[in-house]
């Protein structure tokens, strides 16, 4: 099945798929296709920025061809950066989930569609990429393109799409560029970041100026064993069922097992007890949030394996799922369905390696941090499926291993006259803050307090400390 060893050998195969794209004639994708430029979406209201949203041919060979969405600023669209968001899973869609429901312009409703008050178009040109193929209306003509699809792989395709995407829209070519995403994206983003700066290295093709990770999966062991302490201290758990949590079998290893197909009796007894306190009825994405909100977040599925027989919700997932289903809305976006009947929050067609979870990403944000890159980790501080505590604890070892002090210390900031969560930062570059109140999706249940993090981030500037 799976291979436990395919990790150790990233580094080198990093390499020499990158001694392959130089070789690899970058080509322009405009001729094949016509004009993205989205006219006017379905319900959609009376806008002055402009979005386009289509395909992007990352393989000529296997026609693989990947589905963006791209919303200029609200204002002033050229004196703004370009940020790319991508959401995790793996296999869930940055379009229905980032765009429709957590910072993009608009969200479904009905039959129209409504602003998002607080979108990031405020502060950038925001870039949506459904990927890998497999994933929403990017696809492949090959279907051995979804089978044993990885990091790597991933990795190389979005990089090749972001060339190619440049091709398009060459006066984005030289913008500064932010990286953005939540969840499973502490893998793709810090992958793709890390191959942006080697290509750079020979030739500066990337303006490259900071990356943020949102509730990121960065080091297994550390971000999943944060979630018995977060059970317990929010009371979900027993002190009882805590200590088999943490001795009997922590999460790591379930999951670990999970996905070997081995899971054992006693992490099984183990499980099954915290699965009946903590209850279905409770939004592990958010504890605090009532359930039907949830349905949104069933984007990390692979990362909760024990939800993954839940019932879909209804509400905001399924006004998605109904609006981009609908064959005008398609023909608007310029997407069609191949090899799927019907667009999905989370792919049910692509086979991940879903063991690449257990490759530590973390010692790769080190090296954009070396490389002078900014970082930003900020949590949902409601998640309890990559709680804060793990990031926070692993931010702050990074920062000590780089050698970097404390240059903000630990410190509320603000947004509006409250609260909107805590930070600090190392070394002026390596970031840390929490968003009060938010879950996993945080711009979807704190918009505004995301919009103010997002603004700092992009401004390089620490959080509001007074207000
Ligand atoms: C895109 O369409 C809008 C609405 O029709 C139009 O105002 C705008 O000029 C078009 N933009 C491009 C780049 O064609
Ligand atoms: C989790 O369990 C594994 C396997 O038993 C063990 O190696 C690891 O140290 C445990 N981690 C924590 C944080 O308890
Ligand atoms: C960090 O602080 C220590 C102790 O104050 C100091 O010796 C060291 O030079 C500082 N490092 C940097 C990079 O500023």
């Amino acid at each position: 099945m799976y291979s436990s060893q395919r990790w150790k050998t990233m580094a080198m195969a990093a390499v020499v798929v990158l001694q392959l794209w130089f070789s690899m004639e970058v080509e322009s994708s405009s001729s094949h296709h016509p004009d993205h430029n989205i006219t006017r979406l379905p319900g959609q209201p009376h806008v002055d920025f402009q979005h386009f949203s289509g395909y992007i041919t990352v393989d000529d060979q296997k026609h693989k061809a990947l589905f963006y969405y791209f919303v200029e600023a609200e204002i002033n669209p050229a004196s703004k950066p370009l940020v790319l968001w991508l959401n995790g899973g793996p296999g869930c869609s940055s379009l229905g989930v980032g765009a429709f429901s957590e910072n993009g312009p608009f969200r479904p409703d009905g039959e129209v569609l409504v602003r998002n008050e607080y979108s990031w178009n405020r502060e950038a040109n925001m870039l949506y990429l459904e990927t890998p193929v497999g994933v929403g209306f990017s696809y492949s003509k090959s279907s051995s393109s979804y089978v044993a699809v990885d990091d790597e792989a991933t990795a190389r395709d979005n990089l090749v799409f972001l060339q190619r995407w440049f091709n398009k829209f060459p006066q984005y070519k030289h913008r500064d560029l932010f990286l953005t995403g939540e969840s499973y994206a502490g893998h793709y983003i810090p992958q793709l970041a890390n191959l942006m700066v080697e290509i750079n290295r020979k030739e500066k093709l990337f303006s490259l100026k900071g990356i943020a990770l949102g509730n990121p999966v960065l080091e297994f062991s550390t971000d999943f064993n944060s979630r018995a302490e977060f059970f317990w201290s929010h009371g979900l758990i027993s002190d009882s069922t805590y200590n088999m949590f943490t001795s009997v079998c922590n999460y790591s290893r379930y999951v670990s097992e999970y996905y070997r197909d081995s899971v054992s009796p006693s992490c099984s007894k183990v499980m099954s007890q915290v699965s009946r306190e903590t209850s279905k009825f409770v939004d592990k994405y958010d504890v605090t949030l009532d359930v039907c909100i949830s349905s949104v977040l069933s984007q990390s599925k692979v990362i909760s394996p024990n939800q993954m027989t839940e019932r879909i919700d209804v509400c905001v997932e399924d006004k998605i799922v109904n609006y981009l289903n609908r064959k005008d809305v398609q023909k608007a976006l310029h997407a069609r369905l191949v090899g799927v009947r019907r667009w999905d929050v989370c792919s049910n067609i692509l086979d991940y390696q879903v063991l690449n979870l257990e490759i530590p990403t973390i010692s790769l944000v080190g090296s954009l941090v070396k490389a002078g890159i900014p970082v930003l980790v900020y949590s949902g501080d409601q998640d309890s499926v990559i709680p804060l505590t793990g990031s926070r604890t692993l931010v702050y070892r990074l920062a000590r291993e780089l050698g970097l002090n404390t240059t903000v210390p630990y410190r509320v900031w603000f947004e509006g006259k409250q609260v909107g969560g805590w930070t600090q930062v190392y070394g002026n570059i390596l970031s840390f803050a929490t968003i009060r109140g938010a879950s996993h999706e945080a711009p979807f249940s704190q918009p505004e307090r995301s919009l103010r993090l997002f603004k700092s981030f992009l401004e390089g500037r620490p959080l509001p400390e007074v207000f």
